[in-house]
């Protein structure tokens, strides 16, 4: 089981420590944190991941910041959360989920869903209303996700049907007559 110990308020910077007193701590990213997150990600999805279709969805836009964060074991970073703007029918706050990734070496350990549990919370508080991933099922169905095709949502490109997948933060915020997902116009930092 994972316990959070919140050390700061959610807007502000946040260092929340996941399990044991030598476990991960979650914080913020900051922009100092970009090539370490570049290098883990290229570990995890391979340097072709620019052509994934959720890459698609997030190009030229920022990222929400605010909801961006990073796991450190002894001050080296091991695990990354990022969020987008997304436009999902229905929804006035929506999010697309992700890159998140963990370094292989340090899986298992719980720190992928230390990050999302924390981040997910946070888009909650935030008052976010609705997130998609684009991911595998069987791990992200843990914090709720379901498959986009259960709300008739599409997805602008061609995808992997069981890999669409959403959550509502808020219960029933979702148009059930479905519709296209589509990329958001928003302003903030570019990464
Ligand atoms: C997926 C990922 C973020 C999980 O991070 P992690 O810190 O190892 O995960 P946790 O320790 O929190 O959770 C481990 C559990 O998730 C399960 N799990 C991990 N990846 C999974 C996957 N792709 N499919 C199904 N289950 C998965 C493990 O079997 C384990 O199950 P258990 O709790 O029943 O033992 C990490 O493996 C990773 O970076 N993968 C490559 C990048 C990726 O695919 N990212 C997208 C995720 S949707």
């Amino acid at each position: 089981m994972i316990e959070f110990f919140h050390k700061g308020p959610i807007n502000g910077p946040v260092t929340t420590k996941a399990g044991p007193p030598n476990g991960p701590a979650i914080s913020q990213e900051g922009p100092a944190d970009g090539p370490a997150i570049e290098t883990l990600l290229d570990i995890a999805f391979g340097p072709e991941r620019h052509a994934r279709p959720s890459y698609a969805l997030r190009d030229g836009l920022a990222a929400t910041t605010e909801l961006c964060f990073v796991s450190r074991l002894e001050d080296v970073l091991v695990g990354t959360i990022r969020f987008w703007p997304l436009a999902i029918p229905g929804t006035g706050s929506a999010l697309l989920l992700g890159p998140t990734a963990v370094h292989p070496d340090h899986g298992g350990l719980g720190i992928g869903s230390g990050l999302i549990l924390h981040s997910l919370g946070a888009a909650r508080t935030q008052g976010h209303d609705a997130v998609v991933a684009i991911g595998d099922g069987q791990y992200l169905s843990r914090f709720g996700f379901h498959p986009a095709h259960k709300f008739a949502l599409e997805f602008p490109t061609p995808i992997e049907r069981g890999r669409f997948l959403v959550l509502e933060l808020v219960p029933g915020v979702v148009d059930h007559n479905g519709g296209l997902v589509a990329k958001a116009a928003k302003a903030g930092a570019e990464f």
